[in-house]
């Protein structure tokens, strides 16, 4: 699939911009603090929903703006579409003209893989950047993910709620029961889908990971959950209630979760090196474009911020040779040089485009 257009106003930087595409390779180059990551974002949030920077929306309403819109035309196998959203006192997406109510209907439209110089924080980071790589992943092939993932956070939240009453105002202990049981309906629905996609990505990295090693080191990921059934969280939420009240939150649950990485059968995080956690992040995102491709049976769209800082020219070129048809859009600080494919280059600087 390809994005034919963007257009955006009062986003970040920018005031209006309307920007067209290529099919292939769309560059981006420019000094730091100039607008590129912002591009990425933008498309990011036609995608998911939301920036992968921040958690308020505002921050990317233009400074002294009340609202900010951005609008991807989009090209599919099967279909065109346009998706627009309005950030102000209130979130508004359109699909093809329509408005959504639930951010659910707008994922999997635009599907789109993103390397940032951040993606080390998956390996690097602690449990909850893997969670997010799962989250962003696994939310725009299932959008029925998302949908219970919100439910289970907000049902969380009710519950550290109550569990802070218990304490402090003395309330029914009992009535936890309610709350335990709307959490483990929805902690086994996202259990099943992040288990299978952990199954999947296993399935790719092995044989990526060998070819980027030259058969040199073995890779592996393990899902760690303590919540494989509804009757085993249940009686989890049941063992730690004492502590849980003590605490003011459920201290176990799905919202914990973790996958592990092993790098010829050690663990990531502990024994290794800078170069295999580079690697390791390159053979997992490659899974994840692996995976997305094979789930929604067309290119997706890589999205490349930074991309220079974190390989050398002739492996880009490299790199953009395996990508083959894909739609890439890449931001780095100079221009590139690509063999043999369409390239649409456009120079940022202050928040507008050359
Ligand atoms: N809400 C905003 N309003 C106006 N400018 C913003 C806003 N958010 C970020 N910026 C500006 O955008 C620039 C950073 O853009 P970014 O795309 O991250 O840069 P880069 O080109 O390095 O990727 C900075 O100059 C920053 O001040
Ligand atoms: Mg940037």
């Amino acid at each position: 699939m390809w994005i034919k257009k963007i257009k955006i106003n009062n986003f970040r930087n920018y005031k209006q911009e309307e920007i067209s595409l290529n099919e292939n390779i769309n560059l981006f180059y420019g000094e730091n603090a100039q607008g590129k990551t912002n591009i990425i974002e933008a498309i990011f949030l036609g995608s998911i929903g939301k920036s992968f920077r921040t958690k308020k929306d505002k921050e990317m309403i233009r400074i002294g703006q009340e609202n900010a819109k951005i609008e991807i035309e989009y090209q599919k196998s099967d279909r065109e579409g346009i998706i627009k959203i309005e950030l102000g006192n209130k979130k508004n997406i359109y699909l093809n003209g329509i408005k959504i109510k639930k951010l659910s209907e707008l994922l999997g439209n635009i599907n789109i893989v993103i390397f940032t110089p951040d993606d080390i924080n998956i390996l690097k980071g602690g449990p909850q950047n893997r969670r997010k790589f799962l989250d962003i992943m696994i939310s725009q092939l299932k959008p029925n993910y998302m949908y219970h993932l919100n439910l289970y956070l907000k049902t969380l939240e009710q519950r550290n709620n109550y569990l802070r009453q218990i304490k402090e105002e003395k309330k029914q202990e009992d009535l936890l029961d309610i709350w335990d049981e709307k959490l483990i309906e929805h902690a086994n629905i996202i259990y099943e889908y992040r288990n299978e996609f952990i199954n999947k990505i296993k399935e790719k990295i092995k044989e990526i990971h060998k070819e980027i090693t030259n058969y040199k080191e073995d890779i592996d990921i393990k899902y760690q959950t303590e919540c494989q059934t509804k009757e085993k969280y249940l009686q989890l939420l049941k063992e730690r209630r004492n502590i849980d009240i003590i605490k003011g939150y459920t201290t176990k649950g799905i919202h914990r979760d973790d996958f592990i990485i092993y790098i010829n059968n050690k663990p990531i995080d502990i024994y290794g090196s800078q170069g295999q956690h580079r690697t390791a992040i390159l053979s997992l995102k490659l899974s994840e474009l692996n995976i997305v491709k094979e789930e929604i049976g067309e290119e997706p769209i890589l999205l490349l911020d930074d991309f220079m800082s974190e390989l050398d020219k002739s492996r880009i070129q490299n790199f953009l040779e395996k990508i083959k048809n894909a739609q890439v859009i890449i931001t780095c600080t100079e221009k590139i040089k690509v063999e043999n494919k369409k390239i649409l280059i456009y120079n940022v600087k202050e928040g507008s485009l050359n």
